[in-house]
Order: structure tokens, then C-alpha cells, then sequence
């Protein structure tokens, strides 16, 4: 590989390294010459426009009709008008090395054929650590809008690095690659970059076809690279596939061969789309702000997240009684019906956590408003089930809209809000009006620090009302009924941007509110894609104050960093086949972007359910970090007990699964919360190195040591799931499957989830209950799945479940449990209080290759335990404190 800057040591570099370092490529002067280009490596030449072969050659481009279909932006093909080989925009020059890393100019030496074009540009280069390279090109000469995510601050530069780096002067380009083996990640040379005011365009090669990420969008969890437009803008949309959706994160992994993993992030806000080709490539368009890039070296997956989550937050720690089951449905009309609902779950004897309500609850579907005749006793309500032996914890809906119609002095947080000017304003600057489900609302402005202080005002107020335990903030992309506002909106260059991405309904303002609107940090059109994430912000921040306890949000909207905050629902997801398989991709991909609290609504939302999809849907949810059963106004009743006995009975099983798993799945969150780890990890972040788990997204694992092979169509009772290499037992302990890397059809039952423990893996259990509260309290169990040499290992964290930042104050516990040569023995770590009076009831050992004589406790003689041959499996019942080591032995 030509270059070394990676290599080198601290600054300054000597000449030659620099002169290394920068290639001088031959410009070639565009014409039929460097025509010659392979249809999937063809560059779009006209991206805002249809162009005719003369208006092609006009911009100094390759016209070639073929393929399906012509594109302004993305065809269904290659672009019939295409840059040639080596076509000129900006040159590079005065590379110099910095504290950091590199500098340089870039001097535009072609006319451009967009408005606005900046003629100078500056690159820095900065080597952050090891496997992290920051790159950005901003205009020297003006400040430009950058989104407001505090990212690390570095100062030097890492001594020794995964990358290397190489900038190609004319046309200008930067290549990254890998410093051992000299894989390319990323060579912006393959085409010309662009730097306009409100056009912003940078391609790439990409190593593999292997890229997973670019949400929020219905698909797979791999990416198609044959011609594929992913557009970033948040938008409330019913998720189909091909569309933008809720949320914004513009962050991709790659694998590459070998099973090595690179991540890219472009920290970039504004409205964009990103193509991919097949040569492989990828192209970056966005329509505003400045080019903030990422490169994550790994070299594993698992690193590449890490290091990602390193730059934008690692997720926060949710309540334990919020990974409990929880029950929602909009049409839940009065607190009669309401408390019908919790009084059927637990006749019905199914676990209940949280109870929610929809817009149901609010006086004319105003935020912090309750109805006075149907929802009465509202207060009463939800105290009821704070003191009930169930003590769910409630949550209500609240969206951003504010209802702004009624008489002054009738609805304070409309009053209070305008006197303290936390609305987004319009041209006229007044707040820009639209309407929202309580009819004309506000937007408030949550880029504004008053805001934050005026919304806890807001929560705090409704909350010495209604004593509620989390939010649920919904429509907050923002949506709005009618497009712009009220009152349209103006027309002008961040209205009519000289290239719109392929946002659904065409323009930036479609469902929502005017591109131009103006915020406290910048306009609108900067910072639409933000909207959830500062929602998320200012309600994590409210709940904190009000509650004093670890506050828990759930979110429609997101954007890269929403995961340090609050979680999300996949929206208003149908009920049907197709949508319940989509939920794996999507749950799994939402993990890879840091927020592993993420569930898609059980059974589906819009439209009736049937009762096999519910049954298959809360097997799979029961396996969601965050399950929730919700539905929609008028459509069938789907809680647990609306159906037949046999799917109540089926449904009662998956709920009991995932309670006893709470304690694995709580020890999850926290290595997410203190090391940037995934929950639901999809298969190859564990198995990188076997390909053919790179695309599997019909199975889903928790953390390393659990895989999920859920049944995902209809009428089957038969499943297939990919088994990577090794020893793999199902949890009941029923049956071992020894896999050389396979696809295994598996029995499916329509009362049955497939779940298999991975040998080297101990889970910690617990006695499920009817709700958190009680499930805490009960005994523990362990499952520990010997490796064919007789190892296991497994951990346990613990605290008081509610508490703001146990681990961060040292008030927690923490267990480390090893299995080795017939033994299975705890190690405290750390020993907080909460685990007292918890027992270890029961241990079962998988993988037992010969029938036990003896099994000690403690060096007591265990005298019932119970072993069988067929399955290798030895029970050991116990009656051991939690909360001190043991040891217990079979020979
Ligand atoms: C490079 O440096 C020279 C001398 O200072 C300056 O004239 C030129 O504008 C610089 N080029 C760029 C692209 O900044
Ligand atoms: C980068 O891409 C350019 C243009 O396709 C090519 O000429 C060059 O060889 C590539 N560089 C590397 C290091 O692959
Ligand atoms: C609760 O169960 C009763 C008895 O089966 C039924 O009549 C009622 O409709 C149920 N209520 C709700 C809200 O599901
Ligand atoms: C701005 O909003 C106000 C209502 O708050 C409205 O009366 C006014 O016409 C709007 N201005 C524009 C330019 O739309
Ligand atoms: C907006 O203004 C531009 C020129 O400033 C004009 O070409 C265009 O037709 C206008 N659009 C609308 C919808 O009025």
C-alpha cells in the first residue's frame, strides 16, 4: 500500500511521508476517453434532473441509455448519464500534518453545475484512536450549520493505528484502508465530490455487498446493493418498505472477507439519501450542513458498534419493571374499561408490568389534560395500580403538538408556552400553526434550553395529578395533517431546495411542518431529523426531576444518539406476516444503533389480527428488549386473554419465558449501558468469521449466549435456523443439536418458540411472577451449558431496579458464575444489598457426559439431584443465598 500516515508517529512528519502520502493522479479530461465504465460502477451525472444527451455532455458526461430505466437520482439501473473516469471537481492541496492528524486545502478547479457551489474547501483529518479516523471538509471561509451531538473531543493523535490514509490531489479523493492486509474501506477517488450550499455529495467504494444499517426503513438486516436509494428525513409513515420512515441514522457496517467489520457514520442532520451500486459503492447526498465523517476500524462487528456508540453515547439503563410486558391499545375508553383490562390479565393469569393508555385519557386529545367524565378517577386509577399486588407501573401518551385553539387563560401549557416563546416560529415569526390530533397545535421548540425547563414544568404539574411512571412520545417527527402549516408556507431555497431526496410525498414539508420554520439553534430544515431526540431529551431530563428515579421514554422518532435517552416502537406496523418479520431486522438493527430498548407493537397495530400471527408474534415479542402489545381503534381485541384457551396457553408460556429470562436480559441492558454492547445481537456479530450467518435476520440471539428461532409465516410447524459451528441446547434441556456450521429444520408447535443456550454460556433465572415486583423476589435459577470440554461462564447484575445511576455510585451487585472440570462455582464481584433473601434454587447443568455418583453444595451432599443419560442433563436443586459465594461439584 502506498501512504503510511497511519504508521507514522506523533507530528511533525517529515516531507517525504506527507509527499507519501499525497498521490498526484493523472486528471483526464473528460470526453468519450473515460466512458469506458462497467454499468454498476456508473456514477449518477444528473442527480436533480432528467437530463438529454446534450444536457449530459453539456456537464462534461457519458450518455448511455441502458438498463431498465432513466433516473434523475436513482433508477431501478445504472444512470444513462454518468461521470467519466477521472472527472475534475476539487484539487487538494497544502497538505500539512496537524496535532491531530492531516489538513488540507481543496481548491474546486471545474465549474460545478449546482447553485451555491463553495469554492474552497478545508479537510481535516484526525486519527482519534486506534480504530477511530474522524475526516471532515467544511467551508473555511464560513460557518455553517453542524449538528449539535457532543462528540468526543481529542486532542493528538493515536500513536499507532488500524488505517492508514492516502489523499489523491486531482481530482481530489481519500482512501482509507486497513494497515494489515491493506484492505480499501472507503476511496472517495471512484467519483466527484460535490460541496454546495444545499448539496453535499461524497461516494465511496465499499469493500463487500455485506452493509447493514442507514435506518429507519422496512428491510432486511443486509442492504441490497443492486441500484438502491435509502432516504434519511423523519417522517410518520406506516412502515413500508422503500420509504423514509420515523427515524435518522446514518451510520453503516460493513463486513468484509474474512470477517473483519468497518463502520461508517457521517454526523450530518439534514434531509438525504444514500445510494447504493453494485460495483460496490455508496454515495452520500444531503442537503445541507457540513461533511462530518466516522470510520470505525473494529476490526470485529462487535467493536465497530462499541466504537460507534463511543461517539455518540452508550445507551442508558431502563427501570427493570420496564422489560416486563406491556399492555396498550388505543380505544381503552375510560378508566372502567381500563381497569377491565388489568382485572382480565389477572384473572386470566397472565404477567402484567405496565398498563398504558392512548389519546383516550386526554380532554379533547390535549397533552396533560385527562377527561373529566370518562376518565373521572383517573388519579385514583393509576394509584389503584401502583397499590395492587401487581403494581404495574402507567404510562400515557403525550406528542409534541400543543393545542393552541382554545380561549387565553383556558390551557396553560399553550399559555405558559407562548409567554415563554418555546414554539418553533414561521417567516412572520409567530408560532407556525398545524394540526395535530387535538386540531390546531404549536410545535415546541426543544432545541431551546426554556423549552426543556417550560416541559418539566408541564410533567411536573400533570404528574402531581397523575402519578404516572414513564412517557410514551409519540407523532414527534414532527407530524402534522396538513403540509407546512396552517397558513402553507413560504416559498424559498430551504422550501424549494435545488434537490429534494426521495422523501415520500415529494417535498421535505409533506407530513410535517415548513423546511423554513425557525428554531433557537438554526432552521427547521437543519434540524427536523432532531426533533425526537430533543423530545427524548427534555422528557428523560423532566422524568429524572419529577420522579428523582431512572426515567423511562419510549419514542417514535430517533436520530443517532437517541439510545443514551429513551427507546422506540416501531411504529404503526400492520397486523400481518410480512410485518412480523420485518420486526427482526428491525429490532436488530436499532441495537446496532444503540438502542437496544426496541420492540415492534404485538400482533401487529393497524387492522385486525388473527390468532395464530398474535400467538407466533408474542412468542417473538416475548424476545423484543422492549414488549409491547398495542393496538388500534376499532379493530379486533387482541390482549393475551381475547383469544382461544390453547393460544392463551401458548401466549402464557412465551410471557413465562421471558420473565424468567428477566434477570439474563437486565444483565444485558447493563453491559449495554456500561461497555456498548448490543442486547438483541444479530448472529454475525458473534460468528463474523462464518458468512453465512452475515445476512441471517429470522433469528435473533440476547447477548452471546441465547438464539431465537422464531416462526415467522403462516400455518408452519416446522422451522429452519442457521446453527453456527459448536454445541447448541435447547433451554428446556430437551435436545442438543451439534452443528458443523448447518441449516437445521427444527419441530415449531404452534405452542412452541425454538430457543437454544450456546455451550460456554450460564444464564441466570428467576421464578416468573404476575409482575416485576414479585418476579424480583422469587428463587433463581442457573442454566449452564457445558462446552464439549466441560467449561461455562455467565454473570449476574443487579441492583434495586429503579434507582438513578446504580452502577455509576457503586450500589449494585455483580456475579460471576464459571463452570470448569465439574464444577459450577459463584464469584462476587461486587455485593450491594438488593440481592438479599433471594435463593438459588436450582442449577441445570447441560452437557453432563457421564452419570454423576455424588453432587456437592458447598461441600454438602446433594441427595436429589437427578441426571439422565438420554439427554446429559443433571438437575441439582439447592437452597443457596445469592448474595454468597458457592461452589458446587458433580463427580
Ligand atoms: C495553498 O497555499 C497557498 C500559499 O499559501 C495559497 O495561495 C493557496 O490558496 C492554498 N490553497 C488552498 C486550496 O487553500
Ligand atoms: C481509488 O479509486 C480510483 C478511481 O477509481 C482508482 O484509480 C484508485 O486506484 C483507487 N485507489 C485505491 C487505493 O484503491
Ligand atoms: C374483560 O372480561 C370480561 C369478561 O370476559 C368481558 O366482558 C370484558 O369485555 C373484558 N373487558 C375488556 C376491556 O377486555
Ligand atoms: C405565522 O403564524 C401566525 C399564527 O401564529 C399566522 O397568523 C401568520 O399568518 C403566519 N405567517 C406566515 C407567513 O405564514
Ligand atoms: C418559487 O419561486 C421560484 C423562483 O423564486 C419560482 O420559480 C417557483 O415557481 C416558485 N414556486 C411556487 C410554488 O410558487
Amino acid at each position: 500500500m502506498p501512504g503510511t500516515a497511519g504508521a507514522m508517529p506523533g507530528p511533525p512528519l517529515a516531507a517525504a511521508a506527507l509527499l507519501a502520502l499525497l498521490v498526484p493522479a493523472a486528471a483526464r479530461s473528460p470526453g468519450a476517453a473515460g466512458c469506458e465504465v462497467p454499468p454498476g460502477g456508473r456514477f449518477d451525472c444528473g442527480p436533480e434532473r432528467l437530463l438529454s444527451r446534450a444536457g449530459c455532455e453539456a456537464r462534461g458526461c457519458c450518455y448511455e441509455p441502458a438498463g431498465p430505466g432513466p433516473g434523475p437520482g436513482s433508477g431501478p439501473g445504472p444512470p444513462w448519464c454518468f461521470f467519466p473516469r477521472g472527472y475534475r471537481s476539487y484539487r487538494a492541496e497544502n497538505l500539512t500534518a496537524t496535532a491531530s492528524g492531516y489538513t488540507a486545502g481543496l481548491r474546486r478547479v471545474a465549474a460545478s453545475f449546482l447553485p451555491g457551489e463553495v469554492g474552497s474547501l478545508r479537510l481535516d483529518v484526525a486519527m482519534e484512536t486506534p480504530a477511530r479516523l474522524r475526516f471532515t471538509l467544511r467551508d473555511p471561509a464560513r460557518q455553517r450549520y453542524e449538528v449539535p451531538l457532543a462528540t468526543p473531543r481529542v486532542s493528538g493523535r493515536a500513536a499507532s493505528t488500524l488505517y492508514g490514509v492516502q489523499v489523491n490531489q486531482d481530482p481530489f479523493g481519500l482512501v482509507v484502508y486497513r494497515q494489515r492486509g491493506g484492505q480499501v474501506l472507503l476511496n472517495t477517488t471512484v467519483a466527484p465530490l460535490f460541496f454546495a450550499d444545499q448539496f453535499l455529495q461524497i461516494s465511496t467504494s465499499l469493500p463487500s455487498h455485506f452493509i447493514s444499517g442507514l435506518g429507519e426503513h422496512l428491510t432486511p438486516l443486509v442492504l441490497d446493493t443492486a441500484w438502491t436509494r435509502v432516504t434519511l428525513w423523519n417522517r410518520d409513515m406506516a412502515p413500508v418498505p422503500q420509504v423514509n420512515l420515523y427515524g435518522s441514522h446514518p451510520f453503516y457496517l460493513g463486513m468484509e472477507d474474512g470477517g473483519s467489520a468497518h463502520g461508517v457514520f457521517l454526523l450530518n442532520s439534514n434531509a438525504m439519501d444514500v445510494l447504493l451500486q453494485p460495483s460496490p459503492a455508496l454515495t452520500w447526498r444531503t442537503t445541507g450542513g457540513i461533511l462530518d465523517f466516522y470510520v470505525f476500524l473494529g476490526p470485529d462487528p462487535k467493536s465497530v458498534v462499541r466504537q460507534y456508540l463511543d461517539v455518540i453515547g452508550f445507551p442508558f439503563m431502563p427501570p427493570y419493571w420496564g422489560l416486563g410486558f406491556h399492555l396498550c391499545r388505543w380505544g381503552y375508553s375510560s378508566t372502567d374499561i381500563t381497569r377491565q383490562v388489568v382485572a382480565n390479565m389477572t384473572a386470566a393469569r397472565f404477567p402484567l408490568d405496565v398498563q398504558w393508555n392512548d389519546l383516550d385519557y386526554m380532554d379533547a386529545k390535549r397533552d396533560f389534560t385527562f377527561n373529566e367524565k370518562s376518565f373521572k378517577d383517573y388519579p385514583e386509577m393509576v394509584r389503584d395500580f401502583h397499590r395492587s399486588g401487581l403494581s404495574p407501573g402507567f404510562v400515557p401518551r403525550q406528542d409534541p403538538g400543543i393545542s393552541s385553539s382554545g380561549p387565553p387563560g383556558t390551557y396553560k401549557p399553550y399559555d405558559e408556552g407562548l409567554k415563554r416563546g418555546v414554539f418553533i416560529r414561521n417567516a412572520t415569526g409567530q408560532p407556525l400553526i398545524g394540526k395535530v390530533w387535538p386540531g390546531p397545535t404549536a410545535f415546541p421548540d426543544f432545541t431551546n434550553p426554556e423549552t426543556h425547563e417550560w416541559w418539566h414544568d408541564m410533567v411536573k404539574d400533570f404528574h402531581d395529578q397523575v402519578p404516572f411512571d414513564g412517557m410514551w412520545i409519540d407523532m414527534n417527527e414532527p407530524s402534522n395533517f396538513v403540509e407546512g402549516s396552517q397558513d402553507g408556507c413560504p416559498n424559498n431555497s430551504l422550501e424549494q431546495p435545488p434537490y429534494v431526496p426521495g422523501v415520500f410525498g415529494g417535498r421535505l414539508r409533506a407530513g410535517t411542518i415548513c423546511a423554513s420554520s425557525q428554531q433557537y439553534l438554526s432552521s427547521h430544515y437543519n434540524l427536523h431529523s432532531l426533533y425526537g431526540l430533543t423530545e427524548a431529551i427534555a422528557s428523560h431530563d423532566a422524568l429524572l426531576r419529577v420522579r428523582g428515579k431512572r426515567p423511562f421514554v419510549i419514542s417514535r422518532s430517533t436520530f443517532a444518539g437517541h439510545g443514551r435517552y429513551a427507546g422506540h416502537w416501531t411504529g404503526d406496523v400492520s397486523s400481518d406476516w410480512e410485518q412480523l418479520y420485518y420486526s427482526v431486522p428491525e429490532v436488530l438493527l436499532f441495537n446496532l444503533f444503540g438502542v437496544p430498548l426496541v420492540g415492534a407493537d404485538i400482533c401487529g397495530f393497524v387492522g385486525d389480527t388473527s390468532e395464530e400471527l398474535c400467538v407466533r408474534w408474542t412468542q417473538l415479542g416475548a424476545f423484543y428488549p422492549f414488549m409491547r402489545n398495542h393496538n388500534d381503534h376499532g379493530t379486533r381485541p387482541q390482549e393475551p386473554y381475547a383469544f382461544n384457551p390453547a393460544a392463551q396457553a401458548a401466549m402464557r408460556n412465551a410471557l413465562r419465558l421471558r420473565y424468567s429470562l428477566l434477570p439474563f436480559l437486565y444483565t444485558l441492558f447493563h453491559r449495554a449501558h456500561s461497555a456498548g454492547e448490543t442486547v438483541a445481537r444479530p448472529l454475525f456479530l458473534e460468528f463474523p468469521k462464518d458468512p453465512n450467518t452475515w445476512a441471517v435476520d429470522r433469528q435473533l440471539m440476547w447477548g452471546g449466549g441465547l438464539l431465537i428461532t422464531p416462526v415467522l409465516e403462516a400455518g408452519k410447524t416446522k422451522v429452519s435456523g442457521y446453527f453456527p459451528a459448536g454445541t447448541w441446547y435447547s433451554l428446556a434441556g430437551d435436545s442438543t443439536i451439534h452443528s458443523k456450521g448447518q441449516w437445521i429444520l427444527l419441530p415449531a408447535p404452534l405452542d412452541t418458540i425454538n430457543v437454544h443456550v450456546r455451550a460456554g454460556h450460564i444464564l441466570p433465572l428467576q421464578e416468573p411472577a404476575f409482575s416485576t415486583a414479585e418476579s424480583r423476589k422469587k428463587g433463581m435459577a442457573l442454566v449452564v451449558a457445558l462446552t464439549p470440554d466441560g467449561f461455562a461462564r455467565g454473570d449476574l447484575f443487579w441492583d434495586d431496579g429503579e434507582s438513578w445511576q446504580t452502577f455509576e455510585k457503586g450500589d449494585y451487585t455483580e456475579i460471576l458464575f464459571l463452570a470448569t472440570h465439574g464444577a459450577v462455582l459463584s464469584q462476587l464481584l461486587r455485593v450491594g444489598a438488593h440481592l438479599d433473601g433471594v435463593l438459588l434454587e436450582a442449577v441445570t447443568v447441560l452437557g453432563v457426559t457421564s452419570p454423576p455418583r455424588q453432587v456437592l453444595a458447598n461441600g454438602a451432599l446433594v441427595g436429589d439431584f437427578s441426571y439422565r443419560s438420554d439427554t446429559q442433563v443433571l438437575r441439582v436443586p439447592v437452597s443457596l443465598p445469592m448474595w454468597e459465594q458457592f461452589v458446587i461439584t458433580w463427580s
